[in-house]
């Protein structure tokens, strides 16, 4: 099967050059002048903008926060919204409760994704606890392809690993060379705080961002810099969201720690002031919506090179679930939508609005991720060999965002009425076109699970 792109501007490798691109069988034969054979699919990129597949390698699709509370977005309406947003690839977390093998956690993973799956898809596993067992679990999830590993410094008696856990976990990451991440909060103090809260009548969700300020994630990300710093590992940040967070890992990288840091959509574009508004509890997420101040420092650390990864800690919760916490902000279900709308966002206020240039948006939520879990350069590059993942962009169409024509299940979008400057016209999955002006061209699954390098 040949799938021929005709004459659109391609994005990738730090370059822009209008070139035709040939798929054959899923991946890309040739880059160039070409002329159409016999039989093959011909579509025309003549004004549209040709990047490769979005990579979010920070989602969480159905995920349990008690017995009977889940994220409303699972694999197949997750990845529905990520396809059609032209995300190509998506890295969820993979979770087991305390007491259980991490290998279960792949399990059941497996059974949420597969034949689930409108993208491509891997996982990273989550790591809660540490027993004498831990080295030849992670061991057994490493065979199975799954080479990314994260930890919670935050969420106290719930998710959140001592350090002496984390040294721990650090040490054979470092013997078995995979990747650790981690939520950078300190889990105590949040604990402390939001208690201190509670206990004067302070409950309402505007309370939120006051139990998380910057230092603690400041302190958290200090910490595990430190500790990276004496071990001689690399790390990598998650959600990275505060001016003193990214002043604290530029710092760190001077003084020859091996940090990589992640922000997300809702960072550089929302801020704390959501939270004094009627809805605010719609914008419960972990770490908080920052000041514009934050916001800025976002934008600047990704200019300067110091942000190298945006994705979206995509985790949708239906309002009703919501406002379990409206007396309690502590028992808010935390986090927000974004697969969707991730590079539609990123174009229009990064792009669009001259902050950042096309080649850097490419880099920072396809090829960077694709380099630093393992997945370049099968994904990630518009090149000789790769999979077929290009998504076919138009620049020239305006429209709103709405909870209304969004593809996830979340009954609100927390960038409602949020102007974006481009269309997802097409997405080809290896070669298969699966998405029309923002919508799939059919029910089918042909997302695969990615065993990673
Ligand atoms: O509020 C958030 N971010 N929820 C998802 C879990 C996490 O902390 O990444
Ligand atoms: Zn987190
Ligand atoms: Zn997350």
């Amino acid at each position: 099967m040949n799938v021929l792109i005709q004459g659109a501007e391609i994005i990738s490798k730090g370059k822009r050059e209008i070139k035709d691109i040939l798929i054959s069988n899923g991946k890309i034969s040739e880059i160039g002048n070409i002329s159409p054979g016999d039989g093959w699919e011909v579509h025309d990129g003549n004004g549209l903008l040709a990047i490769p597949g979005g990579i979010d390698v920070h989602t969480h699709f159905q995920m349990d926060v008690s017995d009977s509370l889940s994220t409303v977005d699972d694999f197949l309406s997750g990845t529905r919204a990520a396809i059609c947003g032209g995300t190509t690839t998506i890295i969820d977390f993979a979770e087991v409760s305390k007491g259980e093998p991490l290998i279960k956690g792949i399990h059941d993973w497996d059974k949420k994704s597969s034949n689930r799956s409108y993208c491509d898809y891997s996982y990273h596993m989550t790591i809660i606890e540490f027993t004498e067992n831990t080295e030849e679990q992670i061991v057994e999830v490493i065979e199975r392809g799954i080479k990314s590993f994260k930890i919670y410094m935050a969420y106290k008696d719930i998710l959140q690993l001592e350090d002496e856990n984390i040294y721990r976990v650090l040490n054979i990451a470092k013997k078995l060379n995979v990747r650790v991440s981690f939520h950078c909060e300190n889990g105590d103090l949040v604990k402390g705080i939001t208690e201190n809260l509670l206990a004067n009548g302070k409950n309402k969700p505007k309370y939120h961002g006051i139990s998380r300020p910057n230092l603690v994630e400041k302190e958290a990300i200090s910490r595990i810099l430190d500790i990276a710093k004496i071990m001689d590992v690399s790390v990598y940040i998650v959600h990275l969201s505060t001016k003193e967070g990214l002043e604290v890992i530029k710092n760190a990288r001077l003084n020859g720690v091996d940090v990589v840091a992640e922000t997300c959509i809702q960072y550089l574009l929302l801020d704390e002031s959501y939270y004094e508004k009627d809805n605010g509890i719609n914008y419960i997420l972990s770490p908080p919506l920052r000041s514009r101040e934050d916001i800025d420092a976002m934008w600047e650390g990704i200019k300067n090179n110091d942000i190298e990864v945006m994705a979206t800690d995509h985790c949708s919760f239906k309002l009703e679930d919501k406002k379990i916490g409206m007396n309690n902000f502590s028992k808010v279900p935390n986090g927000l939508p974004g697969v969707e709308e991730r590079i539609k966002l990123l174009y229009t206020y990064g792009v669009y609005e001259e902050k950042i240039s096309l080649e850097k948006m490419v880099e920072l939520i396809s090829t960077n991720p694709a380099k630093i879990f393992g997945l370049y350069p099968k994904k990630g590059t518009i090149s000789i060999g790769s999979d077929g993942d290009i998504v076919l962009i138009n620049p020239n169409i305006t429209s709103k965002i709405t909870k209304e024509s969004h593809n996830s299940l979340c009954d609100y979008n927390p960038y409602e009425n949020y102007e974006v400057k481009c269309e997802i016209t097409k997405v080809f999955l290896r070669g298969e076109l699966v998405v029309e002006k923002n919508y799939l061209t059919n029910n089918t699954c042909t997302g695969k699970f990615l065993s990673r390098n």
